[in-house]
């Protein structure tokens, strides 16, 4: 096969950051995307319906109108996020989800809810009027081990809150275990799952990989080996419930090359080539449509793109820093490697 066209993917989780930063980060999401489900975790973190549409001006004014890219717009959960922002949030054409971060998390997760029993009026709201909660699914506690904390949270939190509130609409954000491919798998048609490039194509040895690896080091971290496999299973599945999201999430070099770096992997600037190259390595292209372009916009209730792109069976070699802002660079995924598919042409 020498060019795979597709119906224009979308990423539904992505981190855009937000002033000077927007325009080095928005032009490369647009570019390959028609819409990306933008993360509320700013400082201070989007909460408002006003401040998301505030925000959304700020996104669209950094990148060129002709590509007609969609930021769909989120709110940051915290203890005190009402049931009105909730209707507010379910009434405006622009705002699609609630982010949850459990307190201290992740990046930027401070502002979060720090027990969970502080937000079910709110989550009953949003099972109401079916506005979906997007989960950073990790416990918190120092005392479980940073790679079971994804299994911890299914069977602690996620579990419970469906238990109570079975009507409620949950992406489970960026899986990382077989626990989680099973628990998505086992759930009923509300329940769907977002599947990062980083956390198919490696798993948690690539972080020690002849020293320790800084830009291989995200949120939740990657995991053993037998779980990206499962991972690869269910992207590749063609279970409508599992989509494409990037959780491409931009630090400057420094921040991450750092004794004490940042948590996020940069992924926007090649996005869809890295998951070309994962879906060719496990002889499913023909499954790639449905993950990049099919099931985020159906669990969502969002109409389909209409305009293709094309991707060409090209070697080509990723750059080894991108500009960011001021003198600071950008590593991105693979950065100096090479991909066999290029994205070539973009009728949207
Ligand atoms: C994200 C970020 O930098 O905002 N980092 C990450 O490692 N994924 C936050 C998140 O999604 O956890
Ligand atoms: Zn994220």
């Amino acid at each position: 096969m020498k060019q795979l066209t597709l119906r224009k993917p979308d990423d539904w989780h992505v981190h855009l950051r937000d002033g000077e930063s927007l325009n080095f980060v928005v032009p490369a999401t647009a570019r390959q995307f028609a819409r990306a489900i933008v993360m509320p975790n700013l400082t201070p973190p989007v909460t408002t319906v006003e401040h998301a549409l505030a925000y959304r001006e700020r996104i669209l004014a950094a990148t060129d109108p002709k590509l007609g890219f969609e930021p769909l717009m989120t709110l940051y959960l915290t203890d005190v996020t009402d049931p009105d922002t909730v209707r507010q949030a379910k009434a405006s054409p622009y705002v699609h989800a609630v982010k949850y971060y459990p307190a201290g998390a992740t990046t930027n997760s401070e502002s979060g809810v720090t027990k969970i029993d502080n937000v079910m009026g709110v989550l009953e709201t949003m099972a109401e009027v079916d506005l979906p909660l997007l989960v950073h699914g990790e416990v918190t506690d120092h005392g479980v081990d940073i790679f079971d904390r994804e299994k911890v949270f299914i069977h602690d939190i996620l579990e419970p809150v469906l238990q109570r509130i079975p009507d409620l609409r949950v992406v489970f954000e960026h899986i990382t275990t077989r626990d989680a491919v099973e628990f998505v798998t086992n759930s009923n048609a509300r329940i769907g799952a977002t599947i990062t490039p980083q956390h198919l194509l490696f798993d948690r040895n690539d972080i020690f990989k002849g020293g320790i690896r800084p830009h291989y080091y995200c949120l939740p971290i990657l995991k053993r080996s037998q779980h990206r496999a499962a991972l690869l299973e269910a992207a590749t599945s063609g279970n409508p419930k599992f989509f494409l999201g990037t959780d491409s999430a931009p630090h400057s070099q420094a921040s991450k090359e750092s004794s004490c770096g940042c948590a996020g992997i940069y992924s926007a600037h090649s996005a869809i080539e890295l998951y070309a190259k994962v879906f060719e390595a496990a002889d499913a292209l023909d499954q790639l449509e449905a993950f990049a372009s099919l099931n985020g916009p159906n669990f969502y209730g969002l109409k389909l793109n209409t305009e293709t792109i094309t991707l060409a069976r090209e070697t080509w070699q990723l750059p080894k820093e991108l500009p960011f802002t001021g003198d600071d660079k950008l590593i991105p995924l693979l950065a100096d490697d090479t991909l066999d598919w290029k994205l070539v042409t973009n009728h949207g």
